[in-house]
């Protein structure tokens, strides 16, 4: 909106999800908004129409859930995206289909930093339709000349993410659980690496590839480059937060099955094409989150 586009907005508003109207203030009079499924074809299609670009956002994004509700998991996940490559290849000028992938196509991580050549073994089925969702683009690039780029983000946080519950995007979720001055549970130790990647940094980064004619066709990581345990994680939110405490417990069973390991993102890929480098670390992210929240979470507690 910020750099003139004319940009319309398709979301369903499940309540499971993260979609929220208030996410809108101040650029509502600027942007057309459609509340509807991105699955239903006479829906989308005439929202792609005349469409430059088209950002592929929408998802069951729990990966635990996906587990719960495959086949839901499946259309919502990977067949909304058939559908959009579909509508989009009926347009006589295709638009770039741009996908939120997920770092979660790779399944158990081996040592070193994640590049986009890493073997895919999925360990959920969320990553699976993830996976199955890359594929989608890369066929339609292929036998239909067709524009796409799939970005690959880890773990994404940030002002305006969903803090009803702890599904995913537990950044957040672990800023509510201080604010409200709660004792955040670990599993085992909290010594597993995340790579945390702040929700500005993810826009700039979708704007610069969506701009960057040598970005079409690839798959490209997404992440901050930088590796930090668990435990640390919840550390800065406690103290950054200042208030709630930290409680380390044993795994649930299902949750050690779906561990991926350490997982660090190398992002030359998107440097290499766009010049981007992530602008907010942590402890900066967790504070801007939290100072969002203290403001506006009323806007976000179910
Ligand atoms: N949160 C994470 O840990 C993470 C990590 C990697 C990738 N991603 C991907 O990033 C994207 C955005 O996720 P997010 O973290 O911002 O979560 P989010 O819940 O805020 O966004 C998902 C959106 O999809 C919408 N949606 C769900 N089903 C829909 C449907 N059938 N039709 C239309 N809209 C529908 C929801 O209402 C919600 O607004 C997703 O594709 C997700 O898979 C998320």
């Amino acid at each position: 909106v910020g750099l003139g586009a004319h940009v319309t907005l398709l979301d369903s508003l499940d309540p499971r999800y993260g979609g929220n109207r208030f996410n809108l203030q101040g650029i509502e009079d600027r942007v057309r908004t459609v509340v509807g499924d991105v699955r239903v074809t006479h829906v989308l299609a005439p929202l792609v129409h005349d469409a430059e670009i088209v950002f592929h956002l929408a998802a069951q994004v729990s990966y635990s859930d996906s587990l719960a509700i495959p086949v839901e998991d499946y259309e919502v996940t990977a067949g909304s995206t058939l559908q959009i490559l579909e509508c989009c290849r009926a347009m006589t000028a295709k638009p770039l289909v741009v996908l939120a992938s997920s770092r979660m196509v790779v399944g158990k991580v081996g040592p070193g930093p994640l590049t986009e050549e890493a073997p895919t073994n999925p360990l959920s089925l969320y990553g699976v339709h993830k996976l199955a969702s890359e594929k989608y683009l890369s066929i339609y690039q292929h036998f239909f000349d067709m524009p796409t780029l799939a970005l690959r983000i880890t773990n994404p946080y940030g002002p305006r993410q969903q803090i009803h519950h702890s599904k995913y995007s537990l950044v957040g979720w672990f800023v509510r659980q201080a604010m409200e001055g709660r004792t955040i549970k670990v599993f085992g130790e909290g010594t597993q690496r995340r790579d945390y990647i702040f929700a500005d940094d993810i826009g700039e980064a979708f704007l610069r590839c969506a701009a960057a004619p040598e970005a079409v066709g690839q798959v490209v990581n997404l992440g901050s480059g930088v590796a930090t345990e668990f435990r640390e994680m919840v550390t800065a939110v406690v103290e950054v937060v200042g208030t709630g405490r930290v409680e380390f417990v044993p795994w649930p069973e299902n949750y050690e099955r779906l561990e991926t390991g350490d997982v660090t993102a190398d992002t030359s890929r998107l440097h290499g094409l766009t010049g981007w480098q992530p602008g907010v670390d942590l402890r900066t992210g967790v504070a801007r989150t939290a100072e969002y929240y203290r403001h506006h979470g009323e806007h976000y507690i179910r």
